[in-house]
């Protein structure tokens, strides 16, 4: 068998943990809001419509925060559809999945919704047909106590008090040509920026999240975020990325996505660096990621102009768990920077959870390494030295085999270490070296893997694709011999004496 070492020093510290980069995303969009979290006609719905068996499951993912209401389908949303009683409430098109929007949930059920199911939200505005007037009509709205025209209406509307959104988002993937009213980075960074100050005036202690590409592959990809960067940075706290993966027929390359994204997250870094130091500027810029998953986007199937279409609802499997592991490795190691970051998505749509809108709920394969890393991975991060070798992909040239991630939860007492072995054809043994945090029992191991990298979780078939407890290490030690077989995801809990 394969063997290296890695070793993970205490003193070497990444960083603190923001607890937001575990968030994910609920958008208008397919069955996530309608019949996916939102269902008055549902046994399991409580007196709001609310799902509570979706509640639940998204409860066990242990989820920050939650962006809303979009994604694509906020550049062409009035926010004002969206409250007063329901019956008022029009029935839009959605410009964005040419769906029909009832606007029966809007942003006081989601404020509700958010409550119940344990999380925060970040609300996008509209910076495509929306003005920066409304985006601060909005924020009046939510987070302004009483006394004007929309913080009045929201106490007339039956919340006394406001919603206090602390994170909001500049519109959403302007650069794209699929966007309601896509703009060149000089338009929409001084839209950005105007909006930006009258948010801030609204609401000093809100943090804002500029646009930057949407992803690697645009044309405009580094220039918008540096112009971006050039006209906001003293307005904006964050720079947005997106980025996501599909199986295209090389398992390698997918099971190397980890590395690609942290290529991503490196240009945006030296990005921001180079604006701050010709800025002259001490304010170091924060990424966000807040849109991150598998989505299979070539495969969609978009019926016009209905009402919750099931749009983008993939089925994953055991190679996208992995695949999504090895990204929460990448994440999580940036931990310095990449203060926020959503998976993409949440429910029904490019989501972990899917539901059946007359019965249950079905967790998807990529649940579970989000479900492990979001629950344990918390704390600090540390630095972890591997020495293992580099695996040749079609896509990405040489990739470390072994993606690994370790975080110490000093409250409450806790290492995780986290591996993704992407060889296909050998099992690794590790030695891993944690000496510097003292002794350690082993309380838990985990692993993700399976004869058929294809195979899926179903209604008939729950827990086909699900972690697998194995036998741990006995007694204490500060080095652990772990074997990591090939193509898997493995989790190691540790208690520090
Ligand atoms: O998450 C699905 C879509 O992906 C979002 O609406 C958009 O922002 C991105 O292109």
């Amino acid at each position: 068998m394969k063997k290296i070492q890695c070793f993970v020093s205490k003193h070497n510290k990444i960083s603190d943990i923001d607890d937001r980069v575990y968030g994910s995303f609920i958008e208008h969009m397919g069955r996530a809001v309608y019949t996916g979290i939102y269902d008055p006609d549902h046994q399991s719905s409580d007196e709001q419509g609310f799902r509570t068996d979706v509640i639940d499951a998204i409860n066990d993912l242990n989820v920050p925060v939650v962006r809303y209401p979009g994604g694509n389908f906020v550049s062409g949303y009035d926010w004002k559809d969206g409250i007063g009683p329901k019956v008022e409430r029009p029935t839009r098109l959605d410009y964005a999945w040419f769906s029909i929007e009832t606007n029966q949930f809007g942003i006081n059920e989601f404020a509700d919704w958010a409550k119940k199911a344990g999380t925060q939200g970040m609300i996008a505005v509209n910076l495509g047909t929306g003005t920066p007037q409304e985006a601060g009509y909005l924020a009046e709205y939510c987070n302004l106590q009483k006394g004007t025209y929309w913080s009045d209406k929201r106490i007339s509307h039956g919340y006394e008090q406001p919603h206090n959104f602390k994170v909001w988002c500049l519109g959403n993937e302007m650069d794209g040509p699929w966007q309601t009213c896509a703009m060149t980075a000089d338009e929409y960074a001084k839209k950005a920026r105007e909006t930006a100050k009258i948010l801030k005036w609204v609401d000093p202690d809100i943090e804002l999240v500029a646009c930057g590409s949407s992803s690697k592959e645009m044309a405009t990809f580094p220039e918008w975020d540096r112009t971006v960067l050039e006209i906001c940075y003293n307005e904006v706290d964050f720079i947005s990325l997106h980025r996501y993966y599909e199986y295209e027929g090389d398992k390698q390359s997918f099971l190397a996505a980890y590395h690609d994204l942290d290529d991503f997250i490196g240009t945006i870094k030296a990005t921001a660096d180079y604006v701050k130091a010709q800025q002259r500027s001490d304010k170091v810029m924060m990424l966000s990621l807040d849109e991150w998953n598998v989505w299979y986007i070539k495969h969609m199937d978009q019926k016009r102009w209905q009402w919750a279409p099931p749009i983008a609802e993939d089925v994953y499997s055991l190679m996208d768990a992995l695949v999504v592991g090895g990204l929460l490795t990448t994440i999580v190691n940036n931990a310095d920077r990449v203060k926020m970051a959503c998976l993409a998505q949440l429910v029904n749509a490019l989501a972990p959870i899917h539901t059946d809108a007359n019965g249950g709920v079905l967790k998807h394969a990529t649940y579970y390494p989000f479900q492990q890393v979001s629950n344990y991975g918390r704390g600090a991060v540390y630095k972890n030295t591997v020495d293992c070798d580099a695996i040749q992909t079609e896509k990405y040239g040489k990739v470390a085999e072994v993606a690994t991630l370790t975080t110490f939860d000093e409250a409450a007492g806790e290492l995780a270490f986290f591996a993704l072995n992407i060889n296909l054809d050998e099992d690794i043994d590790c030695h891993l070296n944690i000496s510097e945090f003292g002794e350690l029992t082993m309380i838990d191991r985990q692993v993700m893997q399976g004869a058929d990298l294809f195979a899926v979780n179903s209604f008939a078939e729950p827990s086909n694709v699900v972690p697998k407890a194995e036998t741990v290490t006995e007694g204490k030690a500060t080095q652990f011999q772990v074997t990591l077989p090939k193509a898997t995801w493995t989790m190691f809990r540790f208690r520090v004496q």
